[in-house]
């Protein structure tokens, strides 16, 4: 029986090998990881993690060939492949701080694997990492071996939060990387072996290492970029009274450009898409090439825009100041359908608001209390480290309250922001809330999920991103 030990319990690992496990009945797979809450929970019935579908197939499978562990080394020792889904930060001090990826969790993972290793294996990069980090991690395991083989596959992950199990069911492609050798050509096929269970061949995509490695940091850094391009179309829609949505419609109906991930909004979000990017640019520089390098932070650049945009947008419509004034926000997570907040918007405009002395009311149907407390306090970049490792937050923050109902969190305020897509801000009954707020009420959609002319109609001032503005907006430009 092949035996696959994921080190690594996360957002990637967890989901990862659970449709695994569940696609190849006849093949071991533990999930180890450091954390032991994060194993307890996986262990549970409260999943350390939220994404559709996920717990029936952990249920299927979960003690017959799906285990989650706290001993590392017994597994990783009795592994045929390993996969390695550890976290790769964004570095915070020293050389690259800012830009490059901290590799301190992969190489302590690497180091593990050569003492602990009685047998070959082949160790899959399922991290996203920079490009020739195999090297590196070829000479770590080379080094500590003692005659052992290992074979470093690249094996990149282009799940997405909220859809993975869809995803992993039926992904677009599968990308293996690995050395043209016959070894590293035996390994390859190993793993394709396994994604065979269920993926198509021709899904299955088998290139050199470093060409999947950059591939992944690629895909995110094109996706963010198309989300960018809208968002800047968005502020020039505003300045001229076209409508972002008919644009990306008119726009997204070539079939050379495509119609997904054209949506306006109030900037993207999530572990991957700035870390990658920061990641990327600093690897153009370190290989000479500033403008390349400029390029992408560009991308970076519109997407923090677009949240001052919109905080500058709130602050201008209502008087220039928000001091005092209670404005509810409904959705904290980085998108719908996850209660993941890593680099979510939403911290982003809530400081910007906590600056202007705004009281917060904060309502996600997914994302705890003490979640958005820790987002609120914690210094940039220090969300990406094992939980156990971050610091803790010593303070919260006196100006937010966290509420677990919409109409709550909107009763007596003076605006709502919409900074998450969940279906269920589509279908509150807005006539309510506006018959509970202060007058004037203010809608801000980050997300244009309602629809302003009914809002209108109800007796609301309506901002939605990239659509024609209100007379009162019109008045009140936000200078970003
Ligand atoms: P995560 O933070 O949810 O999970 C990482 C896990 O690794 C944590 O539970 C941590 O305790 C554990 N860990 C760290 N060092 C360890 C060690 N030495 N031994 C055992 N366990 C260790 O992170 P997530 O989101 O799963 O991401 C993992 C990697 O996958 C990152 O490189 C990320 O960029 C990449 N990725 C993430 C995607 C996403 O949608 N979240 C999609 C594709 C790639």
């Amino acid at each position: 029986m092949v035996k696959i030990c994921c080190i690594g319990a996360g957002y990637v690992g967890g989901p990862t090998m659970a449709v695994i496990a569940l696609k190849c009945p006849k093949i071991e797979v533990v999930v180890v990881d450091i954390s032991v809450p994060r194993i307890n929970a996986w262990n549970s019935d409260q999943l350390p993690i939220y994404e559709p579908g996920l717990e029936d197939v952990v249920k299927q499978c979960r003690g017959k060939n799906l285990f989650f562990s706290t001993d590392v080394e017994k597994h990783v020792a009795e592994a045929d492949i390993v996969f390695v889904s550890v976290n790769t930060p964004t570095k915070t001090r020293g050389l690259g701080a800012g830009k490059a990826a901290d590799l301190t969790y992969w190489e302590s993972a690497a180091r593990m694997i050569a003492d602990v290793s009685k047998s070959d294996k082949i160790v899959v990069e399922k991290s996203t990492v920079p490009v020739k980090t195999a090297e590196a991690i070829e000479k770590i395991l080379t080094h500590n071996s003692k005659g052992i083989n290992f074979q470093i596959l690249s094996n990149p992950e282009f799940l997405a939060e909220g859809t993975a199990i869809k995803d992993l069911f039926n992904p677009d492609r599968v990308l293996i990387g690995g050395r043209e050798t016959p070894g590293g050509l035996k390994a390859v096929k190993a793993l394709k072996d396994v994604y065979a269970h269920w993926v198509p061949d021709d899904r299955i995509l088998t290139t050199n290492l470093w060409s999947a490695e950059l591939s992944k940091l690629a895909a995110n850094a094109f996706l963010a970029q198309r989300i960018s391009s809208v968002n800047a179309m968005s502020a020039l829609c505003e300045a001229t009274g076209a409508d972002v949505s008919q644009v990306s419609y008119a726009v997204g109906t070539d079939t050379r450009i495509g119609p997904k991930f054209l949506n306006a909004s109030v900037g993207f979000g999530g572990s991957c898409f700035q870390k990658d990017i920061l990641n990327l640019v600093y690897i153009c520089e370190c290989n000479g090439l500033p403008e390349v390098a400029e390029y992408w932070k560009q991308v970076i650049k519109i997407n923090d825009y677009q949240k001052n945009r919109f905080v500058n947008r709130v602050v201008a419509s209502m008087f220039n100041t928000v001091a005092n004034k209670k404005v509810a926000i409904l959705g904290f997570a980085f998108k719908k359908d996850t209660g993941d907040t890593r680099e979510t918007p939403a911290i982003d405009v809530c400081k910007g608001l906590l600056g202007d002395k705004a009281r917060l009311s904060i309502y996600d149907p997914q994302v705890t209390e003490d979640q958005i407390q820790r987002d609120l306090t914690m210094k940039k970049f220090d969300w990406d480290h094992p939980l156990h490792l971050q610091p803790m937050s010593p303070t919260t923050v006196k100006q937010v309250s966290i509420v677990w109902d919409a109409y709550e969190a909107t009763k007596d305020a003076h605006a709502v922001c919409i900074l998450t897509e969940w279906d269920e801000f589509k279908t509150l009954d807005f006539q309510r809330i506006y018959d509970n707020m202060q007058k004037p009420a203010f809608i801000f959609d980050g997300r244009n999920i309602v629809n302003p002319a009914k809002l209108r109609e109800i007796g609301f001032i309506v901002y939605s991103i990239g659509k024609p503005l209100d007379a009162w907006l019109k008045d009140m430009p936000a200078v970003a």
